[in-house]
């Protein structure tokens, strides 16, 4: 199993956004027994909390699942478990390099979709703008899924 693990700062708006369009991409592609997506937050302000209501509302909207989401804060053991530690601007990512092991690599989502002009997913808890951050996110997924496949010689 390739396990991909989806973080930013609150685990409420973007990394579970990313897990849920992920993980409907690897179910579309036929390839949910080899890869498998969790989220997890850097910060444990909303641990047990499901995401945001613009996040809900913007996967209800595009007919993508995301009843079993829980927010969770990211854990030492996290970063054996996870091949793909993928987070989504580059506060995370100091953060991360803060917290990983020495020599752990960690990826920023957009670095996955060269189309977008952007390096950071925004953060639309405090824009607001969660269909931007939606277009954002599915870019990257898409991007990350076709570099994993290319990597373990996955079908596409
Ligand atoms: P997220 O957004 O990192 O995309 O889940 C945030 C959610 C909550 C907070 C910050 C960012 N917060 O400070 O509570």
């Amino acid at each position: 199993m390739i396990r991909v693990l989806f973080v930013c700062l609150g685990n409420i708006c973007r990394s579970p956004m990313a897990e849920a369009v992920f993980r409907h991409l690897v179910d579309a592609a036929g390839l949910s027994r080899e890869i498998a997506a969790d989220s997890a937050g850097l910060g444990g302000w909303h641990i047990g909390e499901k995401p945001h209501i613009g996040t809900r509302r913007v996967l209800a909207a595009k007919g993508i699942r995301h009843d079993w989401l829980t927010a969770r804060q990211i854990a030492p053991t996290d970063f054996e478990r996870f091949d793909y530690i993928v987070c989504m601007d580059a506060e995370n990512l100091r953060e991360l390099q803060r917290i990983a092991p020495p020599g752990k690599k960690l990826y920023r989502l957009l670095e996955f979709a060269p189309d977008i002009n952007e390096q950071n997913v925004e953060d639309p808890y405090y824009t607001g703008r969660f269909d931007h951050v939606y277009q954002l996110v599915e870019a990257g997924c898409r991007g990350l899924l076709a570099k994993i496949c290319e990597e373990h010689g996955l079908p596409r």
